[in-house]
């Protein structure tokens, strides 16, 4: 099987990280943070290895300021739901997914909270005026996906995130697309939070997120309830990581991003170039395709993620025949319908191909050959 949807999850994680999850387990399996025995130590430090890792790429000066969640999801949902009040106003641009658009949707009918989506220019970038323009007194939050998971555009997030930093409105980072691949630290984008999964350009497994916290910037829990810490009072510690961090953690999931980080580590230079290098001959194979229209502006800054719109037929259609020739891709909306809508792909829908870290270029021309085929 050719795998071309590293954008839903990377596949496949390099070895390491699967000995490390297998590792923890069988060596010491225990509650990190709940008891003082041995075991339960050593599972400990696995966990702060990783956030100290974590912390080390993201720029994040004080380790615990690194929060372990299951997902991006669940990193945006904290973040968002921990800053908004009834009232506010909170500003997002036009790629969010619906990990952000259905979090706001409820905080809108719930809570009064009232929302603004920017609109990008003609090559699919957000303008710092625009953003400047729609800044009020009483926003609260900015939301900014950095990279489109459905044309890969990577928005000018630094040059937005001054001018948020001017107004003094906090901005949240969805780095879904881009953590592992781009510089994705707080200074390098101007951002407060920064929201991004583990399981996807940080190679770690499925059901791992984090979410990074600038200092000063401390959003309400989501959840609340044991950490193994301060238990005589039935009060959440405001102690970082515990403040956020209630309920039994992912060992072997955090023992296997560990890994994953290490690896991208040492590596991310590398599979930068070279998934751009794939993507670049991606697109242009599959613009030769007469029977597909490749989206998004051809000179916009873009990750690995490239969509198409068959010019015939269905894109559900085109994707099925891809699985049954052996090539994974996703088609639909992909979770982003305000994106669709602004291509005008939401009746169609599109095809996205995304190539990953172990991906090679007689994949991608194989795959790329598949669709001429299947599209003539
Ligand atoms: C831009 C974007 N944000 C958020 C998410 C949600 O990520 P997760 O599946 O880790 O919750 C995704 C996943 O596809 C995404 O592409």
């Amino acid at each position: 099987m050719i795998y071309l949807d590293n954008a839903a999850t990377s596949y496949p994680k390099p070895p390491e990280v699967l000995r490390a999850m297998t590792g923890v387990m069988e060596k010491f399996g225990a509650n990190p943070g709940r008891g003082g025995h041995r075991l339960a130590l050593q599972a400990g430090r696995v966990v702060e290895r990783c956030r100290e890792a974590a912390a080390e790429l993201l720029g994040v000066r004080s380790p615990e300021r690194v929060i372990f969640t299951r997902c991006c999801t669940e990193s945006l949902n904290l973040a968002i739901c921990g800053m908004l009040r009834p009232g506010d106003e909170v500003v997002c641009s036009h790629g969010e997914h619906n990990a952000v658009m259905r979090v706001l949707a409820r905080l809108v009918s719930r809570d009064g909270v009232s929302v603004r989506v920017l609109q990008p220019g003609a090559d699919g970038l957000l303008q710092p005026e625009t953003l400047r323009a729609a800044l009020t007194p009483r926003t609260r939050l900015a939301i900014l996906c950095h990279a489109s998971n459905v044309t890969g555009v990577v928005q000018p997030v630094a040059a937005l995130g001054a001018v948020c930093r001017a107004a003094g409105v906090p901005l949240l980072v969805d780095a879904a697309q881009t953590a592992g691949t781009l510089d994705v630290t707080l200074d390098a984008l101007n951002a407060d939070m920064i929201a991004m999964p583990g399981h996807k350009g940080l190679l770690g497994p499925h059901g791992t997120g984090l979410l990074a916290l600038r200092e000063g910037v401390d959003p309400e829990p989501l959840l609340v309830g044991g950490t193994g810490s301060m238990s005589e009072s039935v009060l959440q510690p405001s102690l970082l990581p515990d403040r956020y961090e209630s309920g039994t953690l992912n060992l072997p999931g955090i023992a296997g991003l560990l890994a994953g980080l290490i690896f991208v580590r040492r590596f991310r230079r590398e599979i930068a170039a070279q998934e751009a290098a794939l993507n670049e001959r991606l697109r242009e194979r599959l613009a030769e395709a007469p029977g597909v229209r490749v989206l998004g502006d051809a000179a916009a800054p873009r990750v690995a993620v490239t969509s198409v719109v068959p010019v015939r037929g269905d894109s559900g259609d085109l994707a099925d025949a891809l699985d049954r020739s052996g090539v994974a891709v996703r088609a639909g909306l992909h979770c982003a319908p305000a994106i669709h809508a602004w291509l005008g792909t939401l009746e169609s829908g599109a095809v996205r191909f995304s190539p990953g870290a172990f991906t090679t270029g007689r994949e991608v021309d194989d795959a790329c050959a598949l669709v001429q085929r299947l599209t003539q």
